[in-house]
């Protein structure tokens, strides 16, 4: 049974390759069929994390799971379980594409799991005329020094190109590709004849690595990956598998507008992991979208609105993980006591300081990276695991 991907009510639009508008997530939830996080989730995440909760989940940033508390129940009944996430690389990194990384890290930290992390230069190739594979696959290496100063167990996380690691995975990308057909495929991403054959195949490629054990997958991302997730849920027992699990984000929105998501191509629109910062102050003062009033003597009489103020909302996503500072910038910054111009200026000097040490843990990023890479005992292993 599949559901049609495209979102398109009150304006807004959600595809593995578009977001516009104002996401209405609560619609999003029942659109896509997926549950809520509710409290009974996070006291089981509770339960077992000691008590810690990552500020993406408290702040409901993470919002939405498919089969969340059966991952818990494997990994509390001893089963274990892995992540897997991924990155369609581009010239540079923006703060958005940050999100899922962190919170990965987080869950590996605090389950000790396995965590496999596919580079889509294939992906990137197949989706953009203009693009060489030549230019995806430089972008793959810069992007994954990015992905590795995020922090990874280098014991535990295996960061692979689909060009360079397809021929291992290709058994298990042709056994998947053989159960789904044309008018699934088609109809789950809005293709159409005009389409590349190779765009059509490489959904069997994003979700092969949702097998690469027996245990249960879970996958944090973004929304708008969850179309490929519906795929694979439909097929993978009739593979010997589980149907894979997977946790939501919100999406952190551009700088210039509070709606959509923050795009690579959009330049100014965006904060790179490799921004100055002259250019991050410049960028945030200039572009950020504000909720605030126009003057002023207004500002103090009326307030900002927070919804749609983007430095409150990257604030409240990332930049601020102290909830009581957090909760009085929002009520000085709606209450009219704080101008926008302070929030942006704190915003600024937050995003700088974390992408100062991103930078710093980049440079060494270089030296373990070929930790990361595959090294014969993943193959080995999904050979087993097809053939038993
Ligand atoms: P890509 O490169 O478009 O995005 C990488 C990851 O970042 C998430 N993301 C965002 N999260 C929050 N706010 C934003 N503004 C924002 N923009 C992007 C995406 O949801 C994604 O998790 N096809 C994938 C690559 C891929 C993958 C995967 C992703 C392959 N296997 C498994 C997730 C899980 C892609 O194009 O991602």
């Amino acid at each position: 049974m599949l559901v049609s991907l495209r979102v398109k009510e009150d304006e807004f639009t959600v595809t593995p390759w578009e977001v516009t508008g104002k996401v209405d997530y609560e619609k999003l939830i029942q659109q896509f069929g997926t549950q809520k996080i509710s409290s009974e989730i996070l006291n089981e995440i509770s339960k077992v994390s000691y008590g810690k909760m990552h500020v993406m989940l408290r702040r409901n940033i993470f919002f939405s799971h498919r089969d969340l508390d059966l991952i818990l129940k494997d990994y509390v009944e001893g089963r274990g379980f892995f992540l897997y996430t991924g990155r369609a690389p581009s010239l540079g990194m923006h703060i958005g594409h940050l999100v899922p990384f962190l919170f990965t890290k987080w869950l590996q930290d605090t389950f000790d799991v396995n965590v496999y992390i596919e580079i889509t230069d294939d992906e990137k190739f197949l989706r953009n005329q203009e693009y060489s594979l030549k230019q995806t696959s430089e972008w793959s290496h810069q992007n994954i020094l990015d992905i590795i100063a995020v922090g990874f167990n280098p014991d535990k996380t295996f960061i692979f190109k689909d060009t360079e690691y397809i021929r291992n995975m290709y058994p298990l990308v042709v056994s998947i590709a053989k159960k789904l057909n044309f008018s699934q495929v088609k109809a789950t991403f809005g293709l159409d004849a005009s389409s590349n054959i190779g765009i059509l195949f490489y959904p069997a490629i994003q979700i092969a690595p949702t097998m690469f054990e027996r245990r249960r997958c879970l996958i944090p991302a973004a929304i708008d990956q969850d179309p490929y997730w519906r795929l694979q849920r439909d097929l993978a027992e009739s593979l010997g598998y589980k149907k894979a699990a997977e946790i939501h984000s919100k999406f952190l929105p551009p700088l210039a507008s509070s709606s959509g998501k923050m795009s690579s191509s959009v330049p100014e629109s965006a904060v790179y992991l490799s921004d100055p910062p002259k250019t991050v102050e410049k960028k945030i003062m200039r572009y950020a979208f504000s909720g605030g009033q126009a003057t002023t003597e207004l500002q103090r009489k009326l307030g900002a609105d927070l919804t749609v103020d983007v430095p409150y909302q990257w604030l409240y996503y990332i930049f601020e993980e102290d909830d009581a500072e957090i909760e009085r910038i929002g009520s000085d910054y709606s209450s009219g006591k704080m101008l926008t111009g302070e929030v942006k200026k704190i915003l600024a000097e937050r995003v700088n300081l974390m992408l100062e040490e991103h930078r710093k843990r980049r440079e060494r990023s270089e030296e373990s990276y070929s930790r990361f890479l595959y090294d014969g005992r993943l193959a080995k292993k999904m050979w087993e695991t097809i053939h038993s």
